[in-house]
């Protein structure tokens, strides 16, 4: 592996240590060494040092690398686990590690006390007073939770998903931690797949687009930025493509798909410059993502040139034994390192097994060197070794912002689908003319761990959430009675891993006797019908999309579906709102339902943002960016398949099912809004171009409703024929407006090298071919508004 150069950043003012009374840490030996030359060579020359004369991050970790001994060197490579693990008894604590030069990182510890306490042990009680790197899963917001990836992904707003992100860094950062975990960004087509929440969808276009804006949220403009954190894209690679859709299953992806739909996001969170990346659990063509050269080195070394540092996930570096890939802990170790694993992440195989292998010759000292120099420059670059600590008496003005909950609302707002509203029954009229009574009914009506979902319940365990019943009490003006009945509760089928482990704040609700169930039902049926109308808020609890919460079937835990039938059966107008971090079987609902809303998990504003969008102050304007299947067996699904030599436009054969349709209930790309927009006038600006060249496409988009709102106008295209056979269409630009009632605007789009180049399999290469292709506008992935053109050579 070999160490490329970094852009210098030298030192800011604003990582200079501060005030008196604030900890800090320890300007190390050789960097006083460092600038005392430079002091002393200046007052020789008799000129004051330029600033540009301070040496940079990689000049201070090579001046530190001489100074470490071998042990220290590996002990960086160490990310020791802040919390007890059950599956590893016998690691020594983290602060032993850490007290020991031991470990260049801890993980698993949110709290900012227990963290300065490590800082502390790191900077003061080390022997080159190191300080360390500070991890955790701050996916979706730290303190102010927001709506989660998939959720943001559906605001079709890259200014949107980097505010909310750079939220998330700021208190992130004010309570210590300084190094998050994301962005996520695995292509998921499988809503069986429990993960699908925490990335942004199926297409890798627009996965591209949120990767980069979401990489500018956490490290800022660049990594050292004051406010941001190191940001993390992971896991690399095609996480997502689990067989059948369980989580940590093989993944079996072609070099077509891996390089066209796979790679791209990562490939473009490591071009906006993400300092650090997480190998992946799962055996990518039975090689596992963690000891995979081809991955670590050879894709993302040599061709992409990144110059961060791999961290493993959680444990991996160890299961490449459970794999079946690794014979023991040291030949476990010596295939991570070796494939370009420069962090094991908690499974301590890196710490007591590279000693072993460095005495017997099976890594060398340079190798070492290489593999700890990206640590330390990130270390540097943070700016930790001026000042590793926090201010524990500024966090609490930071994380209380009162600008990050409206962002907050904005946010959730921004990412909700309108699924449904044929008879028009949203907006609500909060004034009781309509309604005067309103039951709100359902288990998720009323919780805050739903509404944050896994990793914002990790860390604040639902607390401070606006809860719908919350957000809809609040909005309606004293002529609207509101009811609320749960109904029965919902649990998972099989528990968590996650249940009750330490630093996890979230459990599943306790099991509910039948007779419990029953009555709960009843009393929510019977609320209904005193009622004038029905809110149905329905979906999952909190462990049941994320990591390990994979599902066969995507039917509505528990007694959900039964309910909103018997509700429905009252004959009293129904608006389901959906919670949940992945589609679920809608099906009967979209039928029997007048009005659907996706809120998704929505965050600690998310009851606000629900009464918004019900009760009209705001326009929803999310689009789906998954395809929503009409059920589990439709899965993976994704607008961007082959045609195959039986399409569904053949006359004859296709390829399909016999029992269900093969559209999906909504297409990628699909949402409503309270009013209508017609997109229309389709210009391109040539029909022929050569190789290389751009072709403008232009569109009008008009608001033709009765009130402002937000559209997405959406670009797709298909290559006619060439190398290789090529998605029947693959989205390739959009645009979200804002329309005044009545407002038209011109919306161009460019067409050129980077949208119409693939990876093609048979040349193994990219490649832009001379072809014709068709290009379609409009307001999702089934847009009919089309032209074309020829590339020639
Ligand atoms: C395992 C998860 O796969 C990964 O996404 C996460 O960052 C680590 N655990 C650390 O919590």
């Amino acid at each position: 592996m070999k160490a490329l150069p970094h852009p210098t950043l030298g030192i800011r003012e604003e990582h200079m240590p501060d005030g008196a009374g604030s900890y800090r840490s320890r300007l190390s030996f050789p960097f006083l060494v460092t600038i005392m030359s430079i002091a002393v060579a200046s007052f020789l020359s008799g000129q004051a040092p330029s600033p540009g004369t301070w040496p940079s991050a990689e000049q201070r970790a090579d001046t530190l690398l001489k100074q470490m001994t071998v042990e220290e060197k590996i002990g960086q490579l160490n990310q020791a686990a802040g919390v007890p693990l059950v599956i590893l008894p016998d690691a020594p604590p983290a602060e032993e590690q850490v007290r020991k030069g031991l470990a260049g990182s801890v993980l698993w510890v949110s709290e900012p006390a227990a963290i300065n306490r490590f800082q502390k042990i790191a900077v003061e009680e080390s022997r080159l007073h190191i300080p360390l790197l500070i991890g955790l899963d701050v996916i979706h917001g730290y303190h102010t939770i927001f709506p989660p990836p998939l959720a943001m992904s559906a605001a079709w707003d890259p200014k949107l998903v980097e505010q909310v992100q750079t939220i998330a860094a700021r208190e992130a950062r004010a309570a210590g931690i300084n190094w998050s975990f994301a962005p996520m960004v695995d292509i998921a087509r499988d809503a069986r797949w429990g993960r699908m929440v925490e990335g942004a969808g199926e297409d890798p276009y627009l996965g591209a687009i949120m990767a980069k804006a979401q990489v500018r949220g956490f490290q800022g403009p660049e990594l050292g930025t004051p406010g941001h954190v190191l940001g993390c894209v992971k896991h690399f690679a095609a996480y997502g493509a689990a067989d059948g859709g369980r989580d940590y299953d093989s993944s079996y992806v072609s070099d077509d798909l891996l390089w066209n739909v796979y790679f791209p996001p990562f490939k473009a969170a490591i071009d906006a410059g993400v300092g650090s990346l997480m190998s992946a659990y799962m055996d990518l063509n039975d090689v596992p993502a963690t000891g995979n050269y081809f991955l670590l080195h050879e894709v993302l070394r040599q061709d992409w040139k990144f110059q961060g540092f791999v961290v493993s996930d959680a444990l991996a570096v160890k299961s490449l034994i459970t794999h079946g890939y690794a014979r023991d802990a040291d030949d476990a170790a010596y295939l991570g390192f070796h494939a370009g694993v420069n962090m094991d992440m908690a499974s301590n195989t890196y710490v007591t097994e590279l000693p072993k292998l460095f005495k017997a010759g099976r890594i060398t000292e340079a190798q070492l060197d290489a593999t700890v120099r990206p640590l330390l420059v990130a270390k540097y670059k943070l700016g930790l070794f001026e000042n590793a600590y926090i201010d524990e008496s500024k966090i609490a003005t930071i994380l209380n912002d009162p600008a990050s909950g409206r962002v907050a609302r904005e946010a959730a707002q921004k990412s909700m689908v309108l699924l449904k509203n044929d008879a028009q029954l949203l907006p609500l009229d909060k004034s009781g003319k309509k309604y005067s009574s309103i039951a709100v009914i359902g288990p998720v009506a009323d919780s805050g761990p739903a509404q944050v979902g896994f990793w914002g319940g990790m860390i604040t365990g639902g607390d401070g959430v606006v809860t719908v019943i919350a957000g809809i009490k609040q909005k309606v003006g004293p002529s609207v009675r509101i009811e609320y009945a749960k109904g029965p509760g919902i649990r998972r089928e099989i528990p968590s891993v996650f249940d009750g482990l330490p630093g996890i704040k979230l459990h599943d609700e306790p099991a509910q006797s039948a007779a419990d169930a029953q009555s709960a039902f009843d009393e929510a049926v019977a609320t209904a019908k005193r009622c004038d109308m029905a809110v149905m808020v329905l979906g999952e609890g909190p462990l049941m999309a994320g990591e390990a919460a994979s599902n066969s079937s995507l039917r509505l835990a528990g007694r959900q579906q039964e309910l909103l039938e018997a509700v429905v059966a009252t004959d009293k107008p129904v608006v389901l709102v959906l919670i949940n971090g992945r589609p679920v079987n809608i099906s009967w609902a979209a039928e029997h339902v007048g009005s659907i809303l996706e809120a998704w998990e929505p965050g600690t504003q998310g009851g606000n943002a629900v009464a918004d969008l019900l009760f009209g102050d705001a326009n929803p304007g999310g689009k789906l960016t998954v395809s929503w299947p009409r059920s589990a067996g439709q899965e993976p699904l994704y607008y961007a398949h082959m045609i195959t030599h039986a399409p569904e436009t053949a006359p004859d054969f296709k390829s399909r099912y016999q029992d269900v349709k093969t559209s999906p209930l909504y297409s990628f790309g699909y949402g409503l809004s309270y009013t209508t927009f017609a997109v229309s006038n389709l210009q391109l600006d040539r029909s022929r171009a050569k190789v290389g060249e751009n072709i403008g496409a232009s569109v009008e988009v008009q608001n033709t409703g009765s009130r402002a709102g937000d559209e997405v106008v959406q670009v797709y295209i298909h290559q006619q024929s060439g190398s290789a056979s090529r998605p029947v269409r693959q989205l390739k630009g959009f645009e979200k407006v804002s329309l005044a009632q009545g407002e038209k605007k011109t919306v161009h789009f460019t067409l050129g090298k980077d949208e119409l180049t693939y990876w093609s399999p048979s040349v193994r290469n990219w490649v832009l071919e001379p072809a014709v292709f068709d290009v379609w506008v409009g307001d999702d992935s089934t847009a009919t508004l089309h032209g074309s053109f020829e590339v020639t050579q």
